[in-house]
């Protein structure tokens, strides 16, 4: 049997052939035949936009590789700084490759003092920190201008160690100020995960100590959330970046899109909802509503994983690492019954609705003293490396700029209206 699909016009009788490759139709030859068609597909959820050799999930399965190596087996043995080392170039690095690539990260830790003292300062003092995050990544791209040069692959390879690097300060200043608490300077000393958490949390003391299993759980969660393939905001990052943005502009506008409730908030929405059940006796009551069609269960169901997702297996894991150091959150056992009560359920079995990483995330970040407005921002640190990624990768291939179709369903043409003879 031949691996093509022929579809014809029933208008003319043609005919054409179009081979499958890799799981897909071309549609620029699928075109050919229909010229002026265009593929109606809101949402992009049966459309692929991109080639692409970063990530590969398999959702039936409930399988997720960086580059071909198992997501399990990054986050037993790997670092953050690796794997971002790892979707940027492809291959785990040598002792002295990562040697490297650790430095230049260090080196590039701190932000101008414009940035901090005018730029920073000029917050409300409850800006939300995303919101913060987001305007901080943009006004980067004014204090590095060269970064324009997107062809030029040192500059390229500056920008992508300075994004990657002042993430983790901009998110610490931006909860730092939200706090009314006094910046904290880079200490270069320190561990990614370790200088984050001290950019965090130190006050008076000369040096913030992070106990290592916090600082190894936040190194694990940031591994678990660096790449997700084609989600909503490396889309963006693609679409911006199509237009020859430089890569702190198209950051920002992904980072805007991972601010959305849809994407970067699902696990404060499990935080309230674990909330508002209050206690394992009413955790019946509530599956039962969600049966009944009042709310989703967050946390639940993934477009992608029609299984368990691989990642808050891991996460699950992490948690009871975190809550023998900080003490057991006590929503955890709401969360634990109202999983088992779901796995039970015949409504969440036969629509294969798993946890998904969101589900335990919240559940660590606030144990460990991270407010709510924080978690997109703890999202966002890590995706910056899958966001630089796949921003490569895009211009490596030389992609188009991004400009789909539209179905027009508005008026035909009409003539202008005086404004004194409308009704
Ligand atoms: N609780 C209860 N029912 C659900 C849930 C849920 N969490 N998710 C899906 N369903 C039901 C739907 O009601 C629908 O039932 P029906 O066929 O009887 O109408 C069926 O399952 C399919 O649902 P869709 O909305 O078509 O599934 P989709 O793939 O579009 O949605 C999504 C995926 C948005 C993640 C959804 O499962 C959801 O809203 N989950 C809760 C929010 C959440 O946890 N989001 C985080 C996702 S992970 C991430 O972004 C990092």
């Amino acid at each position: 049997m031949a691996d093509s699909v022929t579809i014809t016009d029933n208008r003319t009788g043609q005919s054409i052939e179009v081979p499958i490759t890799d799981g897909g139709v071309s549609a620029t030859e699928w075109s050919k035949l229909l010229p002026g068609l265009w593929f109606y597909d809101p949402g992009f959820s049966s459309t692929a936009e991109c080639e692409s050799s970063i990530t590969y999930i398999d959702g039936d399965a409930g399988i997720l590789r960086y580059r071909g190596y198992p997501i399990e087996q990054l986050a037993e043995h790997s670092t953050y700084l690796e794997v971002a080392y790892l979707l940027l170039n492809g291959e785990l690095p040598t002792t002295a490759e990562l040697e490297t690539w650790e430095g230049e990260i260090r080196r590039h830790t701190f932000i101008h003092e414009n940035m901090r003292k005018r730029f920073l300062d000029g917050f409300h003092y409850d800006a939300h920190p995303m919101g913060m995050l987001v305007s901080e990544i943009a006004a980067l791209s004014t204090f590095y201008p060269a970064a324009k040069r997107i062809f030029d692959l040192g500059q390229r390879h500056e920008d992508i160690v300075r994004l990657i690097a002042k993430t983790p300060t901009l998110a610490a200043a931006a909860h730092r100020h939200s706090a009314g608490m006094p910046f904290v300077y880079p200490d270069n000393a320190l561990s990614f995960a370790e200088n984050f958490l001290s950019m965090m949390w130190k006050m008076a003391e000369p040096r913030y100590e992070a106990h290592p299993t916090l600082a190894r759980a936040i190194d694990v969660l940031f591994v678990l959330h660096a790449d997700h393939e084609q989600n909503c905001s490396t889309t963006t990052m693609r679409v911006v970046g199509s237009a020859h943005a430089d890569p702190f502009s198209a950051c920002a506008a992904a980072a805007a899109a991972l601010y959305g409730p849809r994407h970067g908030g699902a696990n404060e929405a499990v935080l309230r909802m674990l909330t508002a059940i209050g206690s394992i006796e009413n955790v019946p009551d509530f599956v039962r509503s969600v049966k009944e069609g009042h709310g989703r269960l967050q946390g639940f169901g993934h477009r992608v994983y029609k299984n368990y997702d691989p990642r808050a297996k891991i996460v699950r894991e992490i948690a009871y690492q975190v809550f023998e150091v900080t003490g057991k959150n006590p929503l955890l056992d709401i969360a634990l019954k109202l999983e088992e009560a779901a796995l039970a359920d015949e409504y969440f079995v036969s629509r294969k609705l798993y946890p998904n990483v969101d589900f335990y995330s919240g559940l660590i970040y606030q144990a460990m003293g991270f407010p709510v407005d924080m978690f997109p921002v703890l999202f966002a640190i890590p995706r910056t490396a899958g966001w630089l990624a796949h921003w490569a990768e895009m211009l490596d291939a030389n992609t188009k700029i991004a400009r789909p179709r539209q179905l027009y369903t508005g008026s035909p043409e009409r003539p202008y209206v005086a404004i004194g003879e409308r009704t």
